[in-house]
């Protein structure tokens, strides 16, 4: 049952944020990504908000408006994002990694129907 819990979270902090079914494969994913990546990337389905401060250089890129496939973000986790300046390496390693890799592989880039803001009020 995927399409029970399709809610838009738009103020989660933590995991609690995270609109992915606890029962789907992509849920652990989606838990480390929202407890080691939210502070710098937004993503909707993990219900962060990190990437919200453009002033400050450190934020990540929107994940909600990116595509991304499994083999680049595996390689942003292990060279710390694709310029290898600001986003640190290897902060998930191993199976964690490979799930985290997933979960972003599938939920990101869909600005158009999960994105969330700041301001915006939920339907
Ligand atoms: C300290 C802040 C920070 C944290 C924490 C962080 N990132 Fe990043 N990330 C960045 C920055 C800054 C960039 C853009 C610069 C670059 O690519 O080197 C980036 C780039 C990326 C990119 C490439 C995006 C693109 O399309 O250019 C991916 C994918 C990514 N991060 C995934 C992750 C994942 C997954 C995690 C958690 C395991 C994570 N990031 C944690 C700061 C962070």
């Amino acid at each position: 049952m995927i399409a029970a819990a399709l809610g838009l979270t738009a103020c989660g902090f933590g995991t609690e944020g995270v609109s992915v079914p606890k029962n789907s494969p992509d849920r652990e994913g989606a838990e480390l990504f929202a407890t080691h990546c939210a502070g710098c990337h937004t993503l909707g389905a993990a219900g962060t908000q990190g990437t919200g401060n453009r002033g400050q250089r450190a934020q990540g890129p929107s994940l909600n408006e990116r595509e991304e496939s499994k083999e680049d973000v595996l390689y942003a986790i292990q060279n710390g994002g694709f310029s290898g300046a600001i986003m640190p390496q290897n902060i998930v390693v191993g199976e964690e990694a490979e799930q985290v890799a997933e979960f972003v592989a599938k939920y990101a880039g869909q600005a158009a129907t999960e994105a969330a803001r700041p301001g915006q009020k939920s339907p």
